[in-house]
């Protein structure tokens, strides 16, 4: 069902690859709201990726971009404000990578350009964005800017490694630049913090199954699905939340206030 909430916004959306995504069931869901948007990704992925696929379904296009890439970065705004016909009022970034998880390396035993390598494209980027479209006056007044985290930012998760500390800092810089983009131009830029989700990032993650399960019963609502963090993106890129700017929003089924519960007690209980 829809409400219209997105009607005469105009966008970009970061990170869709395949229907699993985020991103992806994100750009399903601002387009069911009568949103306008491009989407890209990195050219490698576009690829591997079916991107093109969801492109025609919401009747839209693809703009590649690298980005960790100012020019990239530079090059899609423009080409975004052209294309849709003004000024943007939202952004998805939906962006993670970490080489040394790819390969398996583990905490002791970091290669360090790599470790770099995931605070780019996974944090860094998110400044490069938002630096680009200030630049190029971008963004309408309100116009809502959100990155997606995880809970590794606060607390310490074994195999999730240098991904820790690139949400460490994507949630840092939401606060930073949400804070003098506010004051500027009043844009909003704020971090969902979500659940374990099944997807290629995710699952990319050893144990993922595992601490996927945990997460599930430590929630009393149960984890959040790639589809609900979608929903909640959309009423974040409404103006039913004007005021909201500068947070780290958990989006976890309860996760993150839980000590125990009833569920993990059973399953635990000998
Ligand atoms: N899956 C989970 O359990 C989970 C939980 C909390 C937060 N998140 C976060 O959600 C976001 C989306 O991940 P997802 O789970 O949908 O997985 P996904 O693998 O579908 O999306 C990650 C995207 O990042 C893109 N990307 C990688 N390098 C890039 C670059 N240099 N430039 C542009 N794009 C690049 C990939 O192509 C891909 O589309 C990530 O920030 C991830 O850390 C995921």
């Amino acid at each position: 069902m829809s409400y219209n909430l997105l009607k005469g916004k105009r966008g970009v959306i970061f990170g869709a690859l395949d229907e699993n995504s985020i991103a992806w069931k994100t750009a399903l869901k601002v387009h069911e709201e009568g949103g306008k948007f491009t989407l890209t990704n990195a050219p490698i992925a576009m690829r591997m990726g079916k991107i093109n696929e969801l492109a025609k379904t919401c009747n839209t296009e693809v703009i590649p971009a690298d980005a960790t890439s100012e020019q990239d970065l530079n090059n899609l705004f423009t080409k975004s404000q052209e294309m849709l016909g003004g000024k943007l009022d939202f952004v998805l970034h939906s962006i993670g990578m970490s080489p040394n998880i790819r390969k398996g390396k583990e905490y002791g035993d970091m290669n360090y350009e790599w470790y770099l390598k995931t605070l780019d494209i996974s944090a860094l980027s998110f400044h490069k964005i938002l630096q680009t479209c200030e630049k190029l006056d971008a963004l309408n007044e309100y116009a809502s800017v959100v990155g997606l985290s995880y809970i590794a930012a606060q607390r310490a998760y074994p195999d999730y490694t240098d991904m820790a500390q690139a949400k460490a800092m994507l949630e840092s810089i939401a606060r930073s630049y949400g804070q003098r983009y506010g004051s500027k131009k009043k844009v909003r830029v704020n971090t969902i913090s979500q659940s374990p989700t099944k997807t290629t990032a995710g699952a990319g993650i050893s144990g993922f199954d595992v601490f996927f399960d945990y997460a599930d019963l430590m929630s009393p609502l149960g984890n959040a699905t790639a589809e609900d963090c979608a929903n909640y993106i959309v009423v974040m890129f409404s103006d039913l939340t004007r005021m909201v700017t500068m947070q780290n929003l958990m989006h976890d089924g309860g996760f993150s206030s839980s000590g125990i519960t009833d569920a993990l007690v059973e399953r635990l209980t000998k």
